[in-house]
């Protein structure tokens, strides 16, 4: 799983760069981004999509991992991008990315977000609810003269994660219009009755780690019977469909994601399929990869510390980081795999389970893992950890955030230096001789 080859020292190399050294040079726990497998994902996704449908396009979805580099890349590979908040937003235009193809996501924008999303000409703005409507029509009125164009978020009865795949209403859902209540041809002759703003199409997103190919299927169905029916009541044309993401990836063996041709074929064969049977013009078709596109470039590298032996039961080895930098096996009961990095080809003798710092017992990032004998000072290299890692990164038990760098041909760039104490206390507003103010 991930990204990486073994050297002639037995060391894990990235990128083209010693792990043992990376770790040296910049500290540990570290994120290490193999950009080179970062940019050859964008173009997988970009090409796969654009020979079978040239009316298309790949949006990055920023959750994953966003620094202002990443933004760059991103613009440099050709893919748009997706935000989800103020801040997201703000990183892309901090980096430069053409505010043209940025898609504003999110269930609860506020006004002060949507203003700025007007102010800086966002591509999309992907509406999610009728208070969010209510609000456009506002920053409509203020920004004249400038058309907001918009897709519909719909929640289309499909919820697909990992193995599970069901069909149900779906109305329970925080996100989107429900096409079941009605609420989405509510909404749009709501966005259609609003001056200033442009519906352009809709979008529906139905889970992430997906594995099966039937709900894309499903998702290709629904989404283009409900643009055909609009298109007929409301003398409209449905020029975008947004297919959201949710492509699968490994994170050990037993994950076993399809190909990403397969994906997309499975997708667009299915727009056409179901446009044909409505005998409608094929619309321009969105996806949203985050995970596909940056969790496999990503290893995260830890120095491992104390070892507790209880004979019998189990062997904790703990690392530097944990919880902090990845949530994930507390959050969702996520798995890894891992190598010693300074004995990545030496055979695996033992099994041991790898602890976080964090201050609590539910801070374990892999459990039952088989490795070659551990001493501490070895270096840890868990796979996969490019997506929702440094995204998710807290600052608990005040741990400072790990640094990122991008690793290509041989060389490393720092991309976000690794905070520091002093960072850790810098919005502190503390006086330590002041009194207290009355209000
Ligand atoms: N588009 C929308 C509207 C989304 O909500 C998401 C993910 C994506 C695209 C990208 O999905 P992806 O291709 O990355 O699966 N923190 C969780 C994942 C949450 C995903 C939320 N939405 C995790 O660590 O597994």
């Amino acid at each position: 799983c991930g990204t990486g080859r073994i050297n002639k020292f037995n060391h894990l190399e990235i990128g083209g760069c010693d792990a043992v050294e990376l770790a040296k040079e910049f500290g540990t726990p570290l994120y290490v981004m193999d950009e080179n497998h970062i940019r050859e994902n964008c173009r997988l996704y970009r090409d796969s999509l654009n020979n079978l449908h040239e009316n298309s396009e790949v949006i990055y979805a920023g959750k994953a991992f966003l620094t202002m580099e990443m933004c760059k890349l991103i613009e440099e590979e050709g893919l748009s991008l997706d935000v989800v908040s103020g801040g997201e937003l703000y990183t892309a235009i901090k980096s430069g990315f053409p505010s043209k193809r940025i898609y504003f996501h999110g269930n609860n924008k506020s006004y002060a977000e949507l203003e700025m999303a007007a102010e800086y000409g966002v591509g999309r703005i992907v509406v999610d609810n009728f208070y969010e409507l209510e609000l456009l029509r506002d920053v409509a009125k203020k920004y004249q003269g400038k058309k907001i164009k918009i897709l519909l978020r719909l929640t289309p009865g499909i919820e697909a994660h990992t193995h599970d795949y069901i069909k149900t209403g779906q109305l329970d859902s925080k996100f989107g219009f429900g096409m079941e209540n009605g609420h989405a041809f509510m909404a749009v002759e709501n966005a259609l009755s609003i001056k200033g703003l442009k519906l352009m199409g809709f979008h529906c997103h139905i889970g992430s780690q997906i594995f099966e190919d039937e709900p894309f299927k499903d998702a290709a169905k629904i989404m283009i019977q409900f643009a055909k029916i609009v298109n007929e009541r409301y003398d409209f044309r449905t020029r975008e469909i947004d297919f959201g993401g949710g492509f699968g990836i490994r994170y050990t063996e037993k994950d076993k994601p399809l190909a990403v041709k397969n994906y997309i074929e499975v997708l667009v064969e299915s727009v056409k399929e179901a446009c044909k049977k409505h005998n409608m013009p094929i619309p321009k078709i969105l996806i949203e990869p985050g995970r596909a596109i940056v969790g496999e470039a990503g290893t995260t590298l830890y120095t491992i510390g104390s070892i507790k032996n209880i004979p019998g039961v189990r062997k904790y080895v703990s690392v530097d980081g944990g919880m902090s930098d990845n949530i994930r096996p507390a959050l969702y009961g996520a798995e890894y795999s891992a190598v010693i990095a300074n004995k990545a080809g030496c055979p695996r003798e033992e099994i041991v389970s790898i602890a976080g710092k964090c201050c609590e017992s539910g801070d374990m990032l892999i459990w039952d893992i088989n490795l070659p004998k551990i001493m501490p000072g070895d270096i840890l290299a868990v796979f996969t950890t490019g997506a929702y890692h440094y995204s998710m990164a807290s600052n608990y038990n005040m741990m400072p955030k790990p640094a990122v760098v991008f690793v290509k041909n041989k060389t490393a760039r720092l991309v976000v230096r690794r905070q520091t104490y002093e960072d850790l206390l810098s919005n502190e507003v503390f006086m330590p001789n002041s009194k207290n103010i009355s209000l």
